[in-house]
């Protein structure tokens, strides 16, 4: 649940804490100190322009890009720990990409019980009951023998959020889970990401929608130049920000 005034939570309530963040390749410094902190059942909105850090943030919270340096707490697990068996802690962390990453050659189906099976040893039978109930919940049961190819855009990303939930993770990252699809078929993969942060799944999206962050949001953070700017409920980092940068940003994506 959403601590409202932060100090004082109880221990465990915290399912993600980055601090202090950084991420250079070569000279360019990407992340320069970033802290993000997400309590348990959450749902964190991530804004700022192209080029700011949102996809190497997100990365580097289950190392797909290695952090330069900080601290990495999931669930009150050290991932930074030399000892951690990183590819079984990544589990905990569900990640969905803008462009779906599924496999052409597979049906929704086969996309949601891959993982299963490879990642969680699952038998077939008991890979394919759970990804069925998995494409159930973002309302595709029907679809379960369709290829990519076949399904729209939403249905495809869907697909995507399937396809982590079925790993059962703690939290989801969303890496601009809409931006790849027509406008009529972002209403249906935000209805779902809505009806997740209803069942309690703490998600972390970068993402301008601003009118659904504006109402399912807990919280935003404005990045820019690899650092947090700003961060408040949606309605203020867009209607009343405190900083010049963020009121100039909030601005463009308005328009
Ligand atoms: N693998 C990489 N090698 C070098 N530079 C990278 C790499 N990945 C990202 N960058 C750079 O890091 C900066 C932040 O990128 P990114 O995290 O993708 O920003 P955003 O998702 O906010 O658009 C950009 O300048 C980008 O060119
Ligand atoms: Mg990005």
């Amino acid at each position: 649940m959403l601590n409202p005034d932060g100090a004082g939570a109880p221990a465990g309530s915290r399912l993600l804490e980055a601090r202090g963040i950084r991420k250079s390749y070569a000279a360019l410094e990407v992340l320069r100190g970033v802290d993000l902190v997400v309590e348990r059942g959450e749902l964190v909105f991530l804004i700022g322009p192209s080029g700011s850090g949102k996809s190497t943030l997100l990365r580097c919270c289950n190392r797909l890009e290695e952090p330069s340096a900080g601290t990495l707490l999931v669930d009150g697990v050290d991932l930074m720990s030399p000892r951690i068996d990183i590819n079984r802690a990544r589990r905990q962390i569900g990640m969905v990409f803008q462009g779906f990453n599924l496999y052409p050659h597979l049906d929704a189906l086969g996309n949601v019980t891959l993982a299963l099976r490879k990642v969680l040893r699952l038998s077939r039978r008991d890979a394919e009951a759970r990804a069925m109930e998995t494409l159930a919940l973002v309302h595709l049961q029907d679809k379960a023998r369709s290829y990519p190819g076949q399904l729209s855009g939403g249905q495809q990303q869907r697909v995507g959020i399937a396809r982590a939930l079925a790993l059962e993770p703690k939290i989801i990252l969303m890496d601009e889970p809409t931006s790849a699809l027509d406008p009529e078929l972002v209403g249906s993969v935000l209805g779902v990401i809505r009806e997740l942060r209803e069942r309690g799944m703490t998600m972390v999206i970068a993402s301008h929608e601003m009118g659904f962050a504006r109402s399912a949001a807990d919280r935003v953070l404005f990045l820019e130049g690899g650092v947090i700017v700003e961060q408040g409920t949606a309605e203020q980092v867009f209607t009343s920000a405190r900083e010049a940068r963020t009121r100039q940003f909030v601005q463009q994506i308005m328009h």
